[in-house]
């Protein structure tokens, strides 16, 4: 079966041709990090209007360079929610359209799902069940995966995301937007034991997260070291990164322990991190657990996701129907 997969949840406008919701045959993404870099944030007034302005062009490029003709086409996959409503209303408006006129099903899919499904876009996956930690920066959660659309969530961050901390400490140390890759590279030169920030486990048995105390501690040691922390942003980053990968990882572990699985994914934009993959990885393997990280393309948002995990949906029976509506948050 093959799939067009659209994603225009945030700030990426993206489509993919995917075959039986493994095999990519492309992937376009086109960013608009340049617009809401100013901001230090997506504004989602821009971000809405820059999918209109790019949705074609990626959705026929994506159609190029896939080898395929638009006849080829079985079905259309759009994320529904969660994400941003304008935003969201772009993709799922066009791929309604565009299967209507093909005369194909079209199904608009969970983008957290899709996250998830992500892994199985490479050529080792991992076996059922399994448990996933899926960090970026709408959304920081860890869940017990059975089959590619039964997923339970076992705990979510109750404030910030992983990745809208890192975003926003890199906004209080002037480091641009987004923050998570600069955080991530400059953390390579710094020195994480310099300065301790809190890490904050909440109760340790849940698998819940808060992330807005570290954020509020970075904030502190800035406005109270204002002469010395020009010299020490690597340090600052390391500690930070450092702070938030403890309990990441800690609670992945923990949740795969509770489930009895030898099989962790990691997804999402944060697990782009070099320093999270290390240690989830090191840990994992001293009481012999796999971990799964797709590779950085397939990390940040992305149409092919959409399209694998759109594939599970059809296959079970799934479509869609002209009166259904997107949705910003999960239910
Ligand atoms: O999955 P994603 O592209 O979009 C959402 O669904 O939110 O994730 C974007 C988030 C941003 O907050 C970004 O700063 C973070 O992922 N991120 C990283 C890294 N690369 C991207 N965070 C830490 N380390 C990275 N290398
Ligand atoms: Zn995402």
């Amino acid at each position: 079966m093959i799939i067009l997969g659209i994603e225009t949840s945030c700030d990426e406008t993206a489509a993919a041709v995917v075959k039986d919701g493994t095999t990519i045959l492309s992937s376009v993404i086109s960013s608009q990090i340049e617009i809401h870099h100013r901001y230090g944030g997506v504004v989602p007034e821009l971000a809405s209007r820059k999918h209109i302005e790019s949705v074609v062009p990626v959705v026929d490029e994506a159609i190029k360079t896939s080898g395929r003709s638009v006849s080829q086409l079985d079905a259309v996959a759009v994320t529904r929610g969660p994400g941003l409503v304008g935003a969201l209303l772009v993709g799922f408006s066009f791929a309604k359209a565009y299967a209507y006129a093909l005369d194909i099903p079209w199904v608009g899919v969970n983008h957290l799902e899709a996250h998830i499904n992500s892994v199985f876009l490479e050529s080792d996956s991992p076996p059922f069940p399994f448990v996933a930690l899926l960090a970026s920066g709408g959304h920081t959660g860890i869940y017990h995966v059975s089959s590619h659309t039964s997923i339970e969530l076992m705990g979510q961050t109750r404030d910030d995301a992983a990745g809208e901390a890192f975003d926003k400490v890199a906004k209080i140390l002037n480091l641009g937007y987004p923050g998570g890759v600069v955080i991530d590279r400059l953390s390579q030169s710094g020195d994480a034991t310099k300065i301790e920030f809190p890490r904050s486990f909440l109760e340790k048995s849940t698998f819940d997260f808060s992330f807005s105390g570290i954020k509020t501690a970075v904030n502190r040691y800035v406005m109270t070291h204002p002469e010395s922390v020009k010299d020490q942003i690597a340090d600052i980053a390391a500690g930070f990164q450092e702070a938030v990968v403890d309990v990441l990882a800690y609670k992945i572990l923990n949740a795969a322990s509770k489930k009895k699985c030898d099989h962790i994914a990691l997804v999402g934009g944060v697990a782009a991190n070099r320093r999270l993959r290390e240690k989830v990885i090191a840990d994992a393997a001293r009481i012999g657990i796999r971990v799964y990280v797709p590779s950085l393309h397939l990390c940040g948002d992305n149409a092919a996701m959409i399209g694998a995990v759109g594939y599970h949906y059809l296959k079970a029976g799934k479509v869609s129907n002209l009166t259904d509506d997107v949705f910003s948050r999960n239910r």
